[in-house]
């Protein structure tokens, strides 16, 4: 079977054998500018490598130099971030701190960001080790689907009344088996089966025994919560609440399914696959990675810094600055797979502190953050570059977007320096917004495409200077209709 591949297959490089240039240039296919800051978290990410290979006494005393991203609005903070996180094999959580602010947060919740980092690697672990496993589960599986539909002659009674593994075919399984493939009786019969079952599994893997029903059993899935919050009569509850309990108490139920044998392939691959990953050893090596390389991004930060406001609901943001420092300074959180040490977890914050600065945070917290990097304010040229080189551009995404309707986008040179001109302009006319501009400024432009597309006769479009001065100039002119459309 031949499977066509729309595009270039992207082989994912391991963030962590990339050295600092390399690092830079991956995020360079993504961001625009901002090399201090790519550089800052490119250095730390490599000592984190360096220092998993010093001697442990040595390691030990190595401490992660956290980061401070310090720039306005828009310029692409998180989105450093958010490739990095996509970069990199380690761990990565992204929070934003304002949130540990909010109504109905108490300090401890803070420690949450940890577990939740811990879910993040058992995820990313257990996802590694199921590939490990597939091929031999993919085995597995149709072995057992072989066992249903023709059961070898030393399993064949028992399979009829007592059936393999948790299985058991419905129909007569030589139906399934074309009539020249069926057995002829006498000497070699063993040969001959194996022989039948051989030219199943061809017919079985050409998907020509899909459509075919058999019965497999399957575990319940039971939701114990799920009923409770449901608007059902009192009655009815209880007695899925008693369902639940059993459920929950008495191990996974199995029920009997009859299901197509495509299903059934995956069904059992799924099974396979969870019986052959070792969840011990997953969550062994998850709880290691988190603590030798897992990695925060703190977004928002300056949301917590600065002066109180005084009172309100509102849990202080000293009060949080103040949960986070143990967190941050390496402390040990409880998890339900077991304690985790924060130390060289690396910490990157970023925040805008255009109302309070770095230094309102409390002293101890402003130690914590060593190194500091400016993101710069972008310009027209920046615009320009942001609007069609990085790997998913706007313009990139709008013309795949347009695509799905048969109509083909193409934007000249004059279109691309006045959008990026006109995005400017809003920002300094209203309020700098970065490169969240230019999606309002495109989707404005594009608005009347993106709503006839399905019916446009005319399949090119031609996204010219003309066109986009005709679409924006007069709103950009009057400043009080930009505060409202852009
Ligand atoms: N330098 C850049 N290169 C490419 N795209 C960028 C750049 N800066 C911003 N963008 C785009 O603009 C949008 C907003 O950027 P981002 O989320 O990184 O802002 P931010 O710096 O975190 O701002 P805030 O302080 O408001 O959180 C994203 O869609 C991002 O793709
Ligand atoms: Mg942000």
């Amino acid at each position: 079977m031949v499977i066509y591949l729309s595009g270039e297959v992207e082989t994912a490089p391991k963030l962590d054998e990339l050295t600092p240039r390399q690092i830079v240039m991956e995020l360079d296919k993504y961001v625009v500018g901002q090399a201090a800051a790519k550089r800052a978290v490119a250095v730390a990410l490599r000592n984190r490598i360096r220092r998993q290979k010093l001697p442990a006494d040595m390691a030990q005393e190595v401490m992660p130099k956290n980061i401070l991203m310090i720039g306005p609005t828009g310029v692409g903070k998180t989105e450093i971030a958010r490739r990095l996180a996509r970069l990199s094999n380690s761990p990565f959580l992204k929070v934003e701190a304002s949130k540990y602010t909010e109504v109905g947060y108490v300090g401890r919740d803070v420690e949450s960001m940890i577990r939740d980092l811990v879910e993040i690697a058992v995820d990313m672990v257990r996802a590694e080790k199921t590939e490990e496993v597939q091929e031999k589960a993919e085995q597995v599986a149709e072995d057992r689907v072989l066992d249903l539909l023709l059961p070898l002659p030393g399993r064949k009674p028992a399979g009829r009344t007592t059936p393999p593994s948790g299985t058991e075919e419905l129909e007569d399984p030589l139906d399934a088996v074309p009539d020249d493939m069926l057995l002829t009786s006498g000497d070699g019969g063993a040969d001959q089966t194996q022989r039948t079952r051989e030219k199943l599994r061809q017919k079985l893997r050409d998907g020509k025994l899909d459509h075919r029903i058999v019965e497999i059993e399957v575990r319940e899935r039971n939701f114990p919560t799920l009923e409770i919050i449901t608007n059902q009569g009192v009655e009815e509850m209880d007695i899925k609440m008693q369902e639940s309990f059993t459920n929950l108490f008495g191990g996974g139920r199995t029920k009997k399914r009859k299901v197509r044998v495509d299903e059934a392939l995956d069904y059992l691959i799924q099974e396979e696959e969870q019986r052959l990953v070792d969840m011990d050893q997953v969550t062994r090596i998850a709880m290691e990675r988190v603590e030798q390389s897992g990695m925060i991004f703190l977004d928002e930060i300056d949301k917590i810094a600065g002066r109180e406001s005084g009172h309100g609901p509102d849990v202080s943001r000293e009060g949080v600055q103040r949960d986070l420092l143990p967190i941050i300074e390496g402390t040990t959180v409880s998890t339900r797979y077991g304690m985790v040490r924060t130390d060289h977890i690396l910490f990157v914050a970023a925040g805008a502190f255009h109302v309070s600065k770095p230094s309102e945070m409390i002293p101890e917290m402003q130690g914590r953050f060593p190194i500091r990097v400016e993101l710069d304010p972008l310009t027209v040229e920046d615009f320009k570059r942001i609007l069609t080189e990085p790997k998913n551009s706007l313009i990139k995404q709008y013309t795949a977007l347009l695509d799905t309707e048969g109509v083909t986008l193409e934007f000249d040179q004059e279109a691309i320096d006045l959008l990026a001109q006109f995005a400017f302009s809003v920002n300094e006319q209203t309020e700098n917004i970065g490169a969240r501009r230019l999606h309002t400024i495109l989707e404005k432009v594009l608005e009347e495409i993106s709503f006839e597309a399905p019916d446009l006769r005319e399949k090119l479009q031609v996204i010219d200077g003309h066109y986009v001065r005709s679409r924006l100039a007069d709103i950009v002119r009057n400043q009080d209709l930009s505060r409202y459309i852009l």
